[in-house]
């Protein structure tokens, strides 16, 4: 009997905002213990790489697409607590809850624009979230604009999804639009047992 229904295979299919809620509503319980199996490093090493461009530990700061709070453990680990979290996921949101990391957990679908005021936090940082048919390459629109001038943006996007998707396309855009600069851009692990690589992208709002 395994431990728990395997669901990494169907992240990946196409969707609509209701399936993928329904995903994260099944897989909520036991998402942690699944991508453990699996090897997802891209939380740890992502919190890595934003800790070394956000040396100010103080700063207000929001996980978008948070889920379960893979990534606020590994930020807290870094010294950080000043941690709000976004997703679309009721039930994932539950789960990070409870790890009390959070100071501000927000349930908003964030290709639907967010009720947050422009210019809000101090930085960003969003893993496993820009990803085949989940938030598209327009949802960095959003999180680069709740964010202050000068704000670092800590970006995974799956490896696969990166060109096929439009994500170079948008960061090139992005750029030309003087709306942020690259900073460093990676390919690194992201889920190690299914050989899938991921890049990071670290953006700095004009
Ligand atoms: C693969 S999980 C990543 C969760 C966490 N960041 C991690 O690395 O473990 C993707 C998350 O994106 C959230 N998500 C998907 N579409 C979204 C949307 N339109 N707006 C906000 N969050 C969304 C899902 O609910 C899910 O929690």
């Amino acid at each position: 009997m395994p431990k728990y229904q395997p669901l990494l295979e169907k992240a990946y299919d196409r969707k609509d905002k209701e399936e993928v809620m329904s995903l994260y509503s099944d897989w909520a319980e036991h998402y942690d213990d699944e991508l453990g199996d699996n090897e997802y490093v891209a939380p740890q090493r992502a919190a890595a790489l934003f800790a070394e461009y956000v040396p100010d530990r103080t700063v207000h700061l929001i996980d978008i697409g948070c889920g379960t709070g893979l990534v606020g453990r590994f930020l807290v680990a870094h010294g950080f607590e000043n941690i709000d979290g976004l997703d679309l996921s009721a039930d994932m949101l539950a789960q990070a809850g409870k790890t009390g990391i959070y100071k501000k957990l927000i349930q908003a679908d964030l290709t639907a624009g967010l009720k947050i005021a422009d210019a809000t936090y101090d930085a960003v940082i969003s893993v496993g979230t820009f990803t085949h048919n989940h938030v598209g390459p327009q949802g960095l629109d959003e999180v680069l604009r709740i964010v202050k001038p000068g704000a670092i943006a800590g970006i995974t996007v799956n490896g696969d999804a990166y060109v096929e998707d439009g994500y170079r396309a948008k960061f090139d855009q992005l750029v030309k639009d003087g709306i942020c600069t690259i900073v460093n851009e990676r390919d690194e692990d992201y889920i190690i047992a299914r050989s899938i690589r991921g890049r990071v992208v670290t953006l700095k709002k004009t």
